[in-house]
């Protein structure tokens, strides 16, 4: 048996969302900006497509941005706020990822804009006094915090860093990669400027996603060429891609509820079961429902000299799980979210991450190995 427990790096396509691409693939081969009946089929999947998440999201399709996911998405948010919209100081958290933490410490180095990094506590909860304070500063802010950490799965309060952003009159970005498709948006009535989405996250495509961007802000074209998007992001556009991102949001929306009921008593359960596994075993971020990405549980083991082996051991066992985010895993560099909190990093830590797929049966097999690794590195 293999079970795969890593779905916060990506989940597996949807057999729906396969569906949907295949005819694009196979007849949607016009260039969506050729003008004849060819281009014109392929422009109409990709303007119906964005009407789709802009219907789920509540927000207009002019709104919706195409991207090859959420790295780009999030380099688009910060840099068009600095060099469209006047910001000169970034306020954002150790604990972002790094699409988010390389993109600001990039624009600092070009001299236009500051960064600022909010107090985040051990459980990575936004210190919304100190991001107060921050907001006090001179200059034109952007505050850029992820809506749920990839690593830890704790939630920022959105409506609570937007009431505080607008007050001061800074954009406010959150990096919601983790959490589209898993929980529901109303963009109406969530005053955001930026969002971002990549379709692997919800069992769409990889190598698409978008950015929302408020009708206010003014963006920046970052890739030239033609005049795709309009003329913000020159090149032919990823049609079955964008087809099968919307498709995946349909899904993900269809049923949200009960995909989300699942898998919290998933994740209920794998924490029960371990409680009872270990005797001194604690989890990193919050646990709590209401302050929890309910896909995401990251372990923190007690000490084993053969920490190192775990990831390893669990692999060869059948277990695909990661021990912070994927994008530093296989790097010897320890993650940066749990050095942010302060973590114990000398005790080994797995983050295990569910999908709607993930079944009762694959996570008693999880914890059988996860027992059996142990029993052999505490021996
Ligand atoms: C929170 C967060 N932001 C951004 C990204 C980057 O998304 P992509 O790899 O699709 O560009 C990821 C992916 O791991 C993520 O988890």
């Amino acid at each position: 048996m293999r079970v795969y427990l890593d779905n916060a790096a990506t989940t597996p396509i949807a057999p729906e969302v396969v569906e949907a691409m295949i005819p694009v693939m196979q007849e949607g081969f016009g260039n969506p900006s050729s003008t004849h009946y060819f281009g014109r089929q392929t422009k109409a999947l990709i303007e119906t497509s964005r009407r789709t998440i802009a219907k789920h999201l509540v927000c207009e399709p002019s709104e919706i941005l195409f991207t090859s996911g959420g790295t780009e998405a999030d380099n688009i948010a910060l840099y068009s706020a600095v060099n469209q919209m006047g910001v000169n100081h970034i306020i954002t958290s150790t604990i972002e990822h790094h699409a988010v933490g390389h993109t600001a410490e990039a624009i600092a180095k070009t001299g236009k804009a500051c960064v600022s990094y909010v107090k985040v506590d051990s459980k990575g909860n936004i210190d919304l006094a100190d991001l107060e304070r921050l907001l006090k500063l001179d200059g034109i802010a952007i505050v850029s915090l992820m809506h749920a950490n990839n690593e830890i799965a704790t939630l920022l309060p959105l409506e609570e860093v937007s009431a505080l952003c607008r007050k001061y009159n800074a954009l406010f970005h959150s990096d919601t990669v983790q959490t589209m498709g898993h929980y529901s948006f109303n963009l109406s009535e969530l005053d955001i400027d930026f969002i971002t989405c990549a379709a692997h996250k919800f069992h769409g495509p990889k190598g698409v996603g978008f950015l929302y961007v408020n009708k206010k802000n003014k963006i920046e074209t970052r890739i030239h060429g033609g005049s795709q998007e309009r003329g913000l992001r020159g090149g032919t556009e990823n049609v079955y891609g964008i087809v099968g991102l919307a498709k995946a949001i349909e899904l993900a929306y269809e049923d949200l509820d009960a995909h989300h009921h699942h898998v919290q008593e998933l994740k209920n359960y794998m924490i029960a079961n371990l409680s009872k596994m270990f005797d001194n075993i604690s989890f990193h971020g919050e646990i709590d429902p209401e302050k929890s990405l309910y896909t995401v549980l990251n372990v923190c083991f007690p000490k084993t000299d053969k920490a190192g082996m775990l990831l390893f051991s669990l692999d060869l066992k059948g277990v695909a799980v990661s021990g912070g985010s994927a994008c530093t895993s296989g790097a010897t560099k320890g993650s940066h979210v749990l050095e942010g909190i302060g973590a114990d990093m000398t005790r080994p830590n797995v983050r295990f991450s569910f999908s709607r797929y993930t079944t009762k049966a694959e996570i008693d097999f999880a914890l059988e190995q996860v027992q059996s690794v142990f029993t052999i590195a505490l021996a």
